[in-house]
C-alpha cells in the first residue's frame, strides 16, 4: 500500500552515490523525495532510476541551504527520514576554493538539522569520507583512528561529524548514522547508471574508462615508490551499489540508544594502481597505456577499511567485487561515452 510506505529526504540524490541509493530505496518499497541543485549533476539520472526501479523519484529542485525550501518540501511531503549526501568533493577544487567547501558543505548540514527540528524528523544518515583519517600509520583502518584531514573537503567532513555530534548531544532523540566511504566506484549493473565527472577524472577508475574510451591517451600512474607491493598506491574501491545498500541497511538498523555513530563502508581489500588497470583489462578487453609520473601531492601509500563495526552493528558487507566495479562502470561508460547529457 503506497501510504504505508516511508519517505526518505535523499539530498544529492542526482549525483553518483545518490542517485545509486535512490534505487535501492525505491526497491525496497520506501518513498524517495530528492533535493538536489544540480550543480554537479543531471536530471536525466532521474529517468534512468524510474526505468530501473519502476517507480519515480519525487524531484524538488533546490539548495540544500534554502531553509524556505526546506521547510516547503518537509511540509508537503512528509518527511520521515533523511540520507544527506549533497556536497561538494573535489579535494584539488577545495584547495583553491576552501570557504565555497566549508559554506556549501556545511550551512546544508546546519540548515537540515533545522529544518529536521522543526519537522520533528529524527533519523538521518551522513555521507562521510575515509579521507577525515589523513595520514595514517597503520591499515586496516578503524573508526576509532584519530582524524588529521589534510584538505579542506576532508575537513569539512569532519567538522560535520563534529556538528552532528553536538546536535545529537543537544536533541536525544536524534539518530545519526555517518557513513565513513572508502573508495567508490562502479554502476548499477543495468549499465544505465553510473558516475559522470565533468571536465577531466580527478579518480582513477573514470580516468582509466576515459583512457579505453579514447577521450584521454593515457593513464598518469601517480608514483611507483610508495610502501606497497608494487610500489603503486593502494586503496579500498567499494562497489557503489553495496555502498547503496549499506544506507539502506543504516536506515532500516537504526542504533538502540539514539545519538551519532561513525561506520566505515569498504571492503577491507587493498587494490593497488596497477591491480585495477589489470582487472579493468581484464574485465573490458581494452589495454591501458600507462606512464609513470610523479606522485600526487597529499597522496598515502595504502588505505584499507576495517569493516568490523558495520558487519556488527548492521550485519552488512561489501558483496561485489573489483571485477564487478570494473565490469560495471564499463558497461555504463562504454554506453554512455560522453555521460548522461549527451545520452
Ligand atoms: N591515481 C593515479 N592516477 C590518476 C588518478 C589516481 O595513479 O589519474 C592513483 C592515486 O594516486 C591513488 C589512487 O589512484 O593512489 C586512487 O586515487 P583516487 O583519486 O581515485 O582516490 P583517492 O584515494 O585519492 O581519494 C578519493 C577522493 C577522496 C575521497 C576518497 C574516497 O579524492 O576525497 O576518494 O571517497 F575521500
Amino acid at each position: 500500500m503506497a501510504d504505508a510506505r516511508r519517505t526518505v529526504l535523499v539530498t544529492g540524490g542526482a549525483g553518483f552515490i545518490g542517485s545509486h541509493t535512490c534505487v535501492e530505496l525505491l526497491q525496497h518499497d520506501r518513498e524517495v523525495v530528492v533535493v538536489d541543485n544540480l550543480s554537479n549533476a543531471s536530471a536525466v539520472v532521474f529517468d534512468r532510476i524510474a526505468e530501473i526501479a519502476g517507480r519515480k523519484v519525487r524531484f524538488r529542485e533546490a539548495d540544500v541551504r534554502d531553509r524556505d525550501a526546506l521547510d516547503a518540501v518537509f511540509s508537503s511531503d512528509t518527511i520521515d527520514e533523511v540520507i544527506h549526501f549533497a556536497a561538494f568533493k573535489a579535494v584539488g577544487e577545495s584547495v583553491e576554493k576552501p570557504t565555497a567547501y566549508y559554506d556549501n558543505n556545511l550551512g546544508s548540514l546546519t540548515t537540515l538539522l533545522d529544518a529536521m527540528h522543526s519537522h520533528g524528523v529524527r533519523d538521518l544518515v551522513f555521507s562521510s569520507s575515509c579521507s577525515i583519517y589523513g595520514m595514517v600509520e597503520r591499515t586496516p583502518i578503524t573508526e576509532d583512528t584519530p582524524a588529521s584531514p589534510t584538505n579542506p573537503y576532508a575537513r569539512s567532513k569532519w567538522m560535520g561529524e563534529l556538528i552532528l555530534q553536538d546536535a545529537c548531544h543537544a536533541r536525544p532523540d536524534l539518530n545519526v548514522t555517518s557513513l565513513r566511504y572508502f573508495n567508490p566506484t562502479g554502476a548499477h549493473e543495468s549499465g544505465r547508471l553510473g558516475e559522470d565527472p565533468r571536465g577531466i577524472p580527478n579518480n582513477l577508475m573514470p580516468f582509466v574508462m576515459q583512457v579505453a574510451i579514447g577521450r584521454l591517451p593515457r593513464l598518469r600512474v601517480f608514483g611507483d615508490d610508495y610502501a606497497t607491493r608494487d610500489g603503486t598506491g593502494v586503496r579500498d574501491y567499494i562497489h557503489v551499489m553495496d555502498i547503496a545498500e549499506g544506507h539502506r541497511v543504516a536506515l532500516e538498523r537504526p542504533s538502540e540508544a539514539s545519538g551519532f555513530r561513525v561506520l566505515n563502508l569498504g571492503t577491507g581489500t587493498g587494490t593497488s594502481v596497477l591491480d585495477l588497470v589489470d582487472a579493468f583489462e581484464r574485465a573490458s578487453g581494452c589495454t591501458i597505456p600507462y606512464e609513470v609520473v610523479a606522485r600526487r601531492p597529499g597522496d598515502v601509500d595504502a588505505l584499507v577499511a576495517d569493516v568490523g563495526r558495520a558487519a556488527d552493528l548492521l550485519g552488512w558487507t561489501a558483496q561485489r567485487d573489483l571485477a564487478d566495479m570494473c565490469r560495471d562502470a564499463w558497461s555504463f561508460q562504454r554506453v554512455n561515452p560522453q555521460g548522461y547529457d549527451a545520452g
